[in-house]
């Protein structure tokens, strides 16, 4: 049986190790400042964002969502990330993803101050990470990468097969993880839609990370015993037993892997409530780095 890795408990380390800089932050007269915007009315969206200013709260943040109604135009929204850039009190903005159709990701993120950019996901901040100087890293690859290093799974020497090139995960893992140092060093295989056949790349894996958002991505029969799975998939499937009609599920078939690999990040309670917590501690940083400057 493997062991199942609880994001909850290492988000619970890196919590405690986030109070005493916001403590120290706080006797300088400082509190760190997370906005929020979202934009429509995805449900998922929603819930994810009130996740991140539940967490920011509990912190002793400052934080604020602003919800932008579907049918925002991009001036609207720009106009909003301007201003945003202009608060002093908030340090960290976030305009969460996906937005709605008719308004472009690249130029909403593009617009965020890259002080500010929390998410790494400004070109400029993109641009430092590729090339290994990076300011803040993106949120879920490193919530990943913190995963595997403090479960006693370090990436290095390990071939890591990533299902899933997407902006916001794949891609950025595979360079994160490939990146030289005792925190990287992995050899970096990246699936994606494009590829064939799954199974004959994920079968050499060491560390299978899964990040497609389709459950069943991952059978049994695609890993090979005593291997690690991470999975960022988080999907709603209908459940008419459920008090909201679905539950949550990953990409990975959980309880048939569970018997065969080593360990698994289960969904939820995986790779989210880290992902919450690196968002925190991006925005700690953040805050660190803009007060260091004013003084
Ligand atoms: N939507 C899903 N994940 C993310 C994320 O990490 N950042 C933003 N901005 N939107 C998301």
């Amino acid at each position: 049986m493997g062991r199942i890795l609880f994001g909850e408990e290492i988000a619970a380390e890196i919590r405690a190790e986030l109070q005493a800089r916001v403590a120290g932050l706080a006797r300088r007269g400082v509190v760190p400042g997370l906005a929020l915007v979202r934009v429509g009315d995805d449900p998922a969206s929603a819930s994810y964002v009130r996740q991140k200013e539940k967490a920011a709260h509990a912190l002793g943040f400052l934080s604020e969502i602003t919800v932008l109604p579907e049918r925002t135009t991009e001036d609207e929204l720009l106009a909003l990330i301007a201003s945003l850039n202009g608060d002093p009190r908030f340090h960290g903005i976030l305009v969460q993803l996906p937005l709605p159709p008719g308004l472009s990701p690249e130029r909403a993120c593009g617009a965020v101050d890259s002080r500010k950019d929390v998410d790494c996901l400004h070109p400029a901040n993109i641009g430092r990470f590729v090339r290994g100087d990076p300011y803040l890293l993106p949120c879920t690859p490193h919530a990943v990468q913190e995963i595997l290093l403090r479960s006693g799974y370090p990436p290095a020497g390990k071939h890591v097969v990533i299902v899933g090139r997407s902006p916001l995960v794949g891609r950025p893992l595979s360079i994160l993880l490939s990146q030289k140092g005792p925190r990287g060093d992995a050899t970096v295989t990246l699936c994606h839609s494009a590829t064939p056949d799954l199974g004959p790349f994920t079968r050499q894996a060491d560390i299978v990370v899964v990040a497609v958002g389709r459950p069943g991505t991952l059978q049994t029969d695609m890993v090979r015993e005593g291997a690690v799975v991470i999975d960022v998939g988080v999907n709603r499937v209908d459940d008419p037993a459920a008090p909201r009609g679905y539950r949550l599920v990953g990409d990975a078939d959980f309880d048939a892997l569970r018997e065969k690999v080593a360990a698994i990040t289960p969904v939820p309670g995986g790779v989210g409530p880290m992902t919450v917590m690196m968002l925190l501690s991006n925005t700690v940083a953040a805050c660190e780095a803009q007060t260091r400057d004013a003084r």
